[in-house]
This record gives C-alpha cells, sequence and structure tokens, in this order.
C-alpha cells in the first residue's frame, strides 16, 4: 500500500489521485444567467447532494489553476443567486461535453451543444430539456476552500426550490434508475454508465457483524467478504434446522459439481450427502456460495451449520 501526503504531488497529479478515489461522481448540469441576460450551461462533477429537509445540494465550480480564471457558472450563480441543474443521461453525454469548452461568456452553450431549453417556475435559468431529472437552486451560501494558502475550490450550496421529472422514468411514483440511465464521473476522461444496477438492503435490525460469525465461517477459504456480511446480516445465531437435510424422497441429482456449475444448490447438497465423504466441508462452502448468490441466506446458514452437526 502506497501512502501519499498531497503536498508531494503537483496540483494536476493531486488532482487526478483525488478523483480516481472519489468515484463515480454524479455530473450536475448546472444552466446559469448572468446580470445581462446572458445563458451558461456547463457540468460539474464535484457536486452532491447533502440535505434532504429542506433539499440541499452543493457544486464546485474552482478558479482554473492555471490562469486565475473563475468560472462563468461561479460568477453568475454569485451575481444572481439562481441556477438549476439538471442530470446527465447516458444519451446527452457527448453533447455534454461540448459546452465544458472555455467559450467567451456570451456564447449560449445550449447552442453549441443542441440542448432545448425548458422554462423554470420558481427562477430564471432555463434546465436542459433532454434530461428526464432537473432541479431549480436558490443559492445558500458559497464557500471558499482554503483561499488564505492559495486553494483555489469553492463550494456552493444551493437549495432546491422545485423538482422536475419525466414521466418516462416514473415506476409506480418512484424514479427508475434504469430509466434514467445516468452517467458518472470517473478519474480522467473515464465515465460510468448506471446499468448495472443492484439491491443492497440494509439491515432491518442490528446485525450480528462480522465478529459474530462462528469460527469456520469466518475463516473460510471459499466465501467472500461480501458472502460473509450477508451472513453477518442477521439478528441472532440460526438454530440447526433438521427439517433443512431431510429430502423426502430421492432426488435427480447430477454430480455435485454440475449441480454447482447448473446453480441448484439444494441438489448440490443432496449429491454432497450421497458422497459419503462429509468431511470435505469446503464444498458444503461452496454450496453456501450459490445460497447467498441467489438471496436464500438462511439457505445458506443451514448449510454452514451442517459442518457443525456432521
Ligand atoms: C464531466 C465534467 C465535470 C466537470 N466538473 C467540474 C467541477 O466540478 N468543477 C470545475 O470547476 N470544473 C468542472 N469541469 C470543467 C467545467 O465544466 C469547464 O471549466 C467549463 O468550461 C466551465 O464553464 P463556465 O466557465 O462557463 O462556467 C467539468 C467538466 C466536465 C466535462
Amino acid at each position: 500500500m502506497r501512502t501519499i501526503l498531497p503536498s508531494d504531488l503537483s496540483h494536476r497529479d493531486r488532482h487526478q489521485l483525488l478523483l480516481s478515489g472519489v468515484s463515480p461522481r454524479p455530473i450536475a448540469f448546472v444552466t446559469s444567467v448572468d446580470a445581462e441576460g446572458n445563458v451558461n450551461l456547463s457540468p460539474f462533477s464535484f457536486f452532491n447532494a447533502y440535505a434532504s429537509n429542506p433539499p440541499i445540494v452543493a457544486i464546485g465550480p474552482a478558479i482554473a489553476a492555471k490562469t486565475g480564471r473563475a468560472k462563468h457558472t461561479w460568477l453568475n450563480i454569485l451575481a444572481t443567486r439562481e441556477c438549476t441543474i439538471s442530470a446527465v443521461s447516458h444519451s446527452m453525454v457527448h453533447a455534454m461535453n461540448l459546452t465544458a469548452a472555455d467559450y467567451p461568456n456570451e456564447v449560449d452553450e445550449y447552442l453549441k451543444a443542441g440542448f432545448t431549453k425548458r422554462e423554470s417556475v420558481k427562477v430564471s435559468p432555463p434546465s436542459v430539456a433532454e434530461s428526464p431529472y432537473s432541479m431549480e437552486c436558490i443559492l445558500m451560501e458559497n464557500i471558499e476552500l482554503r483561499r488564505d494558502i492559495g486553494g483555489n475550490g469553492n463550494l456552493m450550496l444551493l437549495e432546491v426550490v422545485a423538482f422536475h421529472v419525466a414521466e418516462s422514468v416514473m415506476r409506480n411514483e418512484r424514479v427508475d434508475p434504469r430509466a434514467l440511465d445516468l452517467v458518472g464521473r470517473m478519474g480522467g476522461a473515464y465515465y460510468t454508465r448506471t446499468q448495472d444496477i443492484f439491491e443492497a438492503n440494509q439491515p432491518p435490525h442490528i446485525p450480528i457483524g462480522m465478529d459474530g460469525l462462528p469460527e469456520h465461517i469466518r475463516t473460510s477459504s471459499v466465501l467472500t467478504g461480501n458472502d460473509l456480511a450477508r451472513l453477518a446480516y442477521i439478528h441472532t445465531l440460526p438454530a440447526v434446522d433438521p427439517a433443512f437435510m431431510h429430502f423426502e424422497e430421492a432426488v435427480m441429482a447430477d454430480s455435485l459439481e454440475i449441480e454447482l456449475a447448473m446453480f441448484r444448490p439444494k441438489n448440490a447438497l443432496y449429491a454432497w450427502l450421497q458422497t459419503g465423504n462429509r468431511s470435505n466441508v469446503t464444498e458444503l462452502h461452496r454450496i453456501a456460495q450459490v445460497f447467498i448468490a441467489q438471496g436464500k441466506v438462511e439457505e445458506a446458514w443451514q448449510t454452514l451449520l451442517m459442518q457443525n452437526s456432521e
């Protein structure tokens, strides 16, 4: 493991190192307007939500390290105290890149990138009509980040005063993340698309935790950290359920390897019982792993507890 102190890096390397670990980041596609009414549209991935009552988000427009130029977005929001933030879907990525160029202030990036303006209801800047999700925001506070030591960052806290969500991304009165198809920014020119979506519900009670797992499970050479954590979600250690390994009638099971490959853990367990070699507990852990992958954590526990009862 390498330990790196920020003070030992150039600004450029520090920037890349920071952003490769704070990743992926959501992208705020910010529309602001200057005092003369010139519209500005620019992406900011120093962006996140910090409160929901009231809804508060923040963006971080930096003062350019090389030129000392302040971002138009920053100046506009300081002057008018308003902006909109549109989410960036995969279909918008390359047009979004067109808006990030260093255009003079009077250039309207909506025209450069071919986006359409949607009128706002609470603030004067419009939002991006092509985006399925946008927010109208009012500036709460701008915090200059260590300007005393030459820092170039800003944190703009923005209160959301209106949301706009496309009907096409609503399912059962909730926003469907698959339909939004948002992108995240990673280090350098890397982006990620939010299509590999999985669920990870938090345990609904105080879990036993990793340190509550029996030694023979915790030190498994088969189960991964995620597998062990899923087992550690439970509230109390389960008791052996004798019915679990009781098979009413002969199961048409193939060999243990085939059953595992076919993701049929219950059949694999039956095959394991037939082998007569019950000292091979590694196989029990492999079977439990398949149960966990299928979300059948109780069955995984019963499988692992057979190690004790053998
Ligand atoms: C995906 C993406 C994310 C960006 N995030 C930031 C950011 O968080 N802070 C920043 O200062 N610049 C960021 N930039 C660069 C600005 O978008 C760029 O400097 C833009 O020209 C600023 O426009 P403005 O001066 O009209 O406000 C980002 C660029 C891209 C493409």
